[in-house]
């Protein structure tokens, strides 16, 4: 972390924050760009003053994407590193703190390398695939004291702050049961993710968002995860690549009273589906129903030859919306820009919001926001890591398992029709 005297403010110095990009993909354009093109101004935070963040390269697969920004923003400086010391090479040549919107599977390295050197790391959801990984990435935050988190941007979303804020003050009291559906076009599968969705599965991408909404928004003990699914379209219709998943999970309350959620996703949905991404979901409580449709909030737009295709029918200005604001400036702004600027606001508190000696304060306190900190992910990983188990089995001819959780053959069991005995995933208690 260095001070900064080149700024635009008039202010006469701010602070700054060097960042890594690992994966320029979908992700980055909609959510990481807009944040970095507008913190190289300077971010204002109460808490730690004016601070700029500069985004100094990327690691990625080929380098193609990345040398097609730094020509975009004209930024020879712009460090475009590929090949198996990427990761390395990126971290330094100098950063504060690295992001990961790399493929799901490939999250865990990338992160290992950056908390090993001492750097602050944000990972796209879903953080890891299985537990032990998501242990290891807690132990070596904790050890080199930085941060480790997590991004879910559907919690900053308007409508679940709200629903969670019902849930909190009890006037939607006990969830009993409820559905989440999250359908991505076949565009995603077949073109934007082809390179890498062998063997994947939509659950794992898009499920994981519901799994930390009701995760975080009721509490809660995981009991007991299912999955099913279907093949064919994007893979063989015996393969492991999946078309579309239905997950559901139980959980267990203090009360000693249960829930169950069913959480379906699909990236097959035709093309000219009016949306683009369907989002519903609905919890049902003892005293009331909460329906969510993020889709159709409202706006309904149609122009001849560009919708729904290039223009989207029913549009989410809330997430990432494009805006000629009423002061003249165009903006980008929405709740998946702000959990980035969020995050960065957490960076610069532990850095810049008071003196070195009280820095462990400061570091500990934003490590026990449970929103996006990495160590209270562990159900969602939990419920990530029994998924990927259940479907990995089913695609090997063993189809219907469930997932015990902290049962009494320990913190994961994996039960399959006509095998007596269980397999343990994960020991200790989740
Ligand atoms: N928060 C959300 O709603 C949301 C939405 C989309 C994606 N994501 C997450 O972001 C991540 C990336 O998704 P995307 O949609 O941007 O995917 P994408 O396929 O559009 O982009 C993937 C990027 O990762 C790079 N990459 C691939 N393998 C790599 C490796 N080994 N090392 C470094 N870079 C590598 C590719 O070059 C590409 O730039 C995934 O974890 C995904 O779940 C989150």
């Amino acid at each position: 972390m260095e001070k900064d005297t080149n700024t635009p403010f008039s202010l006469s110095c701010c602070s700054s924050l060097r960042a890594g990009m690992v994966g320029m993909g979908m992700i980055f354009d909609e959510t990481y760009a807009p944040f970095f093109e507008a913190a190289e101004h300077g971010v204002y935070d109460p808490r730690s003053g004016v601070f700029r963040v500069n985004l100094i390269g990327a690691a990625t697969r080929t380098g193609g994407r990345t040398a097609a920004y730094a020509k975009a923003r004209q930024r020879e400086d712009f460090g475009n590193y590929i090949g198996d010391s990427a990761i390395e090479d990126l971290i330094g040549a100098g950063i504060d703190f690295l992001c990961v919107a790399s493929p799901d599977d490939q999250h865990f390295d990338a992160a290992r390398r950056a908390l090993e050197a001492g750097k602050h790391v944000i990972i796209e959801k879903p953080s890891v695939l299985d537990l032990a990984k998501l242990d290891e990435l807690v132990a070596l935050a904790r050890k080199n004291n930085v941060l480790a988190k997590v991004v879910y941007h559907k919690l900053l979303d308007p409508d679940h702050k709200k629903l969670r804020t019902l849930v909190h003050d009890d006037v939607l009291s006990h969830v009993n049961n409820g559905y989440c559906s999250l359908l991505e076009p076949k565009s995603i599968s077949g073109g934007q993710f082809a390179a890498w969705i062998r063997g994947r599965n939509p659950g794992t991408y898009v499920a994981v968002h519901y799994i930390k909404l009701i995760d975080f928004t009721f509490g809660g003990r995981l009991k007991s995860v299912q999955c099913s699914g279907q093949r064919g379209l994007v893979g063989a219709k015996d393969g492991d690549t999946w078309d579309s998943t239905q997950l559901r999970l139980v959980y267990e309350y203090e009360s000693g009273r249960e829930a169950a959620f069913d959480i379906h996703t699909s990236w097959v949905t035709p093309d000219n589906f009016p949306g683009y991404v369907e989002q519903e979901v609905q919890f049902r409580f003892d005293n009331g129903v909460w329906n969510g449709h993020s889709r159709k909030r409202g706006v309904e737009l149609t122009v001849e030859g560009r919708t729904p295709m290039e223009l989207k029918t029913t549009i989410n200005n809330h997430y990432n919306g494009s805006f000629l604001e009423p002061w003249g400036q165009r903006s980008r702004r929405g709740y998946g820009i702000e959990v980035i600027e969020r995050f960065a606001r957490e960076v610069a508190y532990v850095e810049h919001g008071g003196s070195a000696e009280t820095r462990e304060d400061r570091l500990r306190e934003i490590s026990q926001l449970s929103y996006n900190d990495l160590s209270s992910d562990r159900q969602v990983v939990a419920a990530v890591q029994a998924m990927e188990i259940i479907l990995e089995r089913h695609a090997a001819g063993q189809p219907n398992g469930t997932v015990e959780v902290n049962g009494k053959h320990g913190g994961l069991a994996l039960f399959l029709p006509g095998v007596a005995e269980p397999e343990v995933l994960y020991t200790d208690a989740v």
